[in-house]
């Protein structure tokens, strides 16, 4: 019996290769997909206890930082601080995002002196109502988010950030 491989065998097994390679780079992005911790979807109905009680908060919005705990970044967890700007409105707790609409800076309650009762982003000067709405003529292009709420036991508990619904 010849072990020589025909011209015919050659062909078969170079095509056999190359086809499987080419089905193997169009499946693997699919399998990494269906198994990759960072692309599955999170937890919709999470919420995050904050320190904040919720009987001291008033009309004057205060900055409550809490933590998000085990955070999953891939493969790694790690616990990620966040921050929302938290008042009252007659019996509603509203939390907005402090993410500004511009650039992504931070704003600040009453954060100039010229502009009170107002969010204020230092960077490029952007300016909210106290609901968040941006102020026209003023970088941002959109209020800020807001985050869902719920009282846990007299606690502020955070959720995730939803468009604003105020303005
Ligand atoms: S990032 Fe806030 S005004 Fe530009």
């Amino acid at each position: 019996m010849s072990s020589k491989v025909s011209r015919r065998q050659f062909l078969s097994y170079t095509l056999m290769g190359v086809g499987g390679f080419m089905v193997s780079a169009t499946l693997m992005p699919m399998v990494r997909f269906a198994v990759d911790p960072v692309l599955q979807p999170k937890g919709e109905g999470e919420f995050i206890p904050t320190p904040q009680q919720a009987d001291k908060l008033t009309e004057t919005p205060v900055r409550v930082d809490f933590t998000i705990k085990d955070r999953k970044d891939a493969w790694y967890k790690s616990d990620v601080s966040n921050t929302a700007w938290v008042y009252k409105e007659g019996d509603t707790i509203i939390a907005l995002s402090p993410v500004c609409k511009h650039l992504g800076c931070t704003v600040n309650w009453e954060g100039n002196e010229d502009h009170k009762n107002e969010f204020f982003c230092p960077c490029h000067n952007g300016r909210y109502e106290k609901n968040g709405k941006n102020i026209p003529g003023t970088p941002p292009l959109g209020p800020l988010d807001e985050f869902m709420v719920e009282v846990v036991d007299g606690y502020v508990h955070l959720g995730k950030t939803v468009p604003n619904t105020l303005v």
